[in-house]
């Protein structure tokens, strides 16, 4: 097992879920979305919630980006509560969410001018970016002459390029192939590690959640409760550079298993 980078001495930094819950008005009573969920994120921790369909995972993540108000309990990050959304909570979204009327790289751009960044431009990020995600031939094309894949790419590379301190993602390669998948999973960890970023990730994809995370909160459904936290060592073993070597380690077909299984038990509620 590898040590985490940091050992938090402060308890206050990183992100607190506290008692967290989530309730929406329905048509008949209260849908209760998430309820009592506890989870703590150590600075330049990658956090990955898993759980089936509907348990609320895309609601936690809203919560922390600041889009909706929790019910119940209390979110802090570096022991501030959060109240609203702020630039150091860099969020991609679950499903494409470039502007249509904006080219690749004016899509890429926005956040920077919208926060005034325009010397950014100047220097690069916006190019850099885009070359990281592997966009720079369709840099002046727009959103709609682009695949799934690469819009995709594009919201990615929008939220890197505001180096957000906290990395918010709601399944952000859920439309790429095995292949690029991991190409881009590779790009992520390297851009983590530069930019010193707290990730908070939403996937479906167990191989990509033990791959990633340094921690895996899992989710059990009505309502989202965290079931069990897990503990992964493969973000940090320099070992690994392929799929083949990841799925061959001994340790991950055991935390395979146990996740598949708990995935079924909470599939057949
Ligand atoms: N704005 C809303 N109004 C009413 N109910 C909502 C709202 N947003 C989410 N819900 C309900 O809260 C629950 C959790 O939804 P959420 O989108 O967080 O699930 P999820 O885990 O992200 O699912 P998926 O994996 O399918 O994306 C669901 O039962 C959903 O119907
Ligand atoms: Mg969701």
């Amino acid at each position: 097992m590898t040590a985490p980078e940091i050992a938090i001495k402060d308890l206050t930094l990183g992100l607190k879920a506290e008692r967290l819950g989530k309730s929406f008005p329905g048509r008949d009573a209260q849908v209760i979305a998430v309820s009592d969920v506890n989870f703590a994120v150590a600075p330049r921790e990658v956090c990955i919630l898993l759980g089936p369909s509907g348990c609320g995972k895309s609601t936690i993540l809203r919560m922390i980006a600041g889009l909706e108000t929790p019910s119940e309990g209390s979110l802090t990050l570096n022991g501030e509560l959060i109240t609203k959304p702020n630039r150091e909570r860099g969020m991609v979204f679950q499903g494409y969410t470039s502007f249509p009327w904006l080219t690749v790289r004016e899509n890429v751009a926005y956040g920077l001018r919208i926060n005034g960044d325009v010397s950014a431009m100047r220097e690069g990020t916006v190019d850099h970016f885009i070359e990281q995600v592997g966009l720079t031939r369709v840099a002046n094309a727009w959103p709609h002459e682009l695949s799934g894949g690469m819009r995709q790419r594009v919201a990615l590379a929008r939220a890197l390029a505001n180096s957000p301190k906290l990395l918010l993602m709601d399944e952000p390669f859920g439309a790429l192939d095995a292949e690029t998948r991991w190409q881009m999973q590779e790009l992520l960890l390297s851009v983590i590690r530069k930019e010193r970023m707290t990730v908070i990730m939403v996937t479906h994809d167990v191989e990509e959640a033990l791959l990633l995370g340094d921690k895996i909160v899992f989710l059990s459904s009505h309502p989202g409760r965290v079931k069990e936290i897990l503990h992964p060592p493969f973000k940090n073993d320099t070992s690994i550079t392929t799929r083949e070597e990841l799925r061959s380690h001994p340790e991950y077909s055991m935390m395979e298993t146990k996740i598949l299984k708990m995935m079924r038990e909470e599939g057949n509620h």
